[in-house]
C-alpha cells in the first residue's frame, strides 16, 4: 500500500547568508527563517501516479524528500499508510536516482542490490523480469559503461522496480536524455506503471510529461510555496495532444500558468 496523507506541511530553513540590512526595506538577517513550503495539504490514493509541476527551487525536491524522510518538516504532519514519517524507510519508498549505477558491478548485480533478501534462484528470476520489462535482456553481464544514456537510465528503472516499493519517488528522471530517449522512457514508465500499480510520485519541468504520465498534477508555486493547482487527470491513454482537444486546452492553461503566452 502506499497511501500519503500531508497535513498543514511546512518547511523552512534558517538564512545563512548575510545581508545588509536598510531601513527602507528591512532585510533578511541570518539566522532569519525562509519559509520554502507553506500549508501544503495532498491526499494521495494508493497506486495514484502524481506529477509534480513547479518553478525551478520551488521546493519540489524539498517536499519529496520529506515525504522520504529525508528531511525534516518544520512543522504539520506527513503519513504513509496512516503512520507518521519518521526517517527514511527502505520498506516503502524507493526513491529513483539517475546516474546511480555501480560502474563495478554488472547490470544484473546493479538490478539485484535491492533484493539481496530473495534466494538465489528468486533473485535470478526477479533480476530477469525487470530487466524483460526495460527491455534489457541480454545485458545482464554488461557493465554499465557497455550502455547507452538511455539504457543505463533503463536498468537504473529495473533496479527501482526489483526492490517492489509501495511508493516510487522519482525526481525528474528524464533530465539529461536525449529527445527520442525521453519519449520512450516516458512510455516506458506509463507502461510500467500500469503494470506495477504503485504510487509513485514524479517531478518534471515538463508540461507535456505530466499530461501524458499523470493520473493527476500537482502544480507548485506561489511564495511560499503552496499548491497552486490539483487537478486530476481522466483522459484515457495513450494520450494525445492531438487527438484531445481538452488535453490540449489544459495544456495551454498550464503553460499560461507558468508564464508561457504562446506555447507551441
Ligand atoms: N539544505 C538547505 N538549506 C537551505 N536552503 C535550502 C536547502 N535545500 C533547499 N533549500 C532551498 O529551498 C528552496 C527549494 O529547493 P528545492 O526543493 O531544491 O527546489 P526545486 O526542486 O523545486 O528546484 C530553494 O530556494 C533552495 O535554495
Ligand atoms: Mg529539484
Amino acid at each position: 500500500m502506499g497511501r500519503i496523507n500531508i497535513e498543514k506541511l511546512n518547511k523552512a530553513y534558517a538564512n545563512r547568508r548575510k545581508l545588509p540590512r536598510s531601513d527602507e526595506s528591512p532585510q533578511l538577517r541570518k539566522g532569519d527563517d525562509i519559509i520554502v513550503l507553506k500549508d501544503i495539504d495532498l491526499k494521495i490514493s494508493d497506486g495514484e501516479m502524481v506529477c509534480f509541476l513547479g518553478p525551478s527551487g520551488c521546493g519540489k525536491s524539498t517536499l519529496l524528500r520529506i515525504i522520504a524522510g529525508f528531511e525534516d518538516l518544520s512543522s504539520g504532519k506527513v503519513r504513509i499508510n496512516g503512520k507518521s514519517v519518521n526517517g527514511p524507510s527502505a520498506d516503502h519508498i524507493f526513491v529513483f536516482q539517475h546516474s546511480g549505477l555501480f560502474p563495478w558491478m554488472t547490470v544484473a548485480q546493479n538490478v539485484g542490490l535491492g533484493v539481496r533478501h530473495l534466494s538465489s534462484d528468486g533473485r535470478h528470476k526477479r533480476i530477469g523480469e525487470f530487466l524483460e520489462m526495460v527491455e534489457l535482456e541480454g545485458f545482464e553481464q554488461h557493465y554499465p559503461r557497455q550502455l547507452s544514456g538511455g539504457m543505463q537510465r533503463r536498468a537504473e528503472l529495473a533496479r527501482a522496480l526489483a526492490v517492489n516499493p509501495d511508493i516510487l519517488i522519482m525526481d525528474e528522471p528524464f533530465s539529461g536524455l536525449d529527445f527520442l530517449t525521453h519519449m520512450k522512457m516516458r512510455e516506458e514508465v506509463v507502461n510500467m506503471h500500469a503494470f506495477i500499480q504503485k504510487t509513485i510520485l514524479l517531478v518534471t519541468h515538463n508540461i507535456d510529461d505530466a499530461l501524458i504520465m499523470g493520473d493527476r498534477v500537482v502544480i507548485l508555486g506561489g511564495s511560499p510555496t503552496g499548491v497552486a493547482m490539483d487537478r486530476k487527470l481522466e483522459f484515457p491513454r495513450p494520450r494525445n495532444f492531438e487527438k484531445s482537444p481538452e488535453l490540449s486546452r489544459l495544456r495551454s492553461e498550464l503553460f499560461l500558468m507558468m508564464g508561457v503566452n504562446y506555447a507551441v
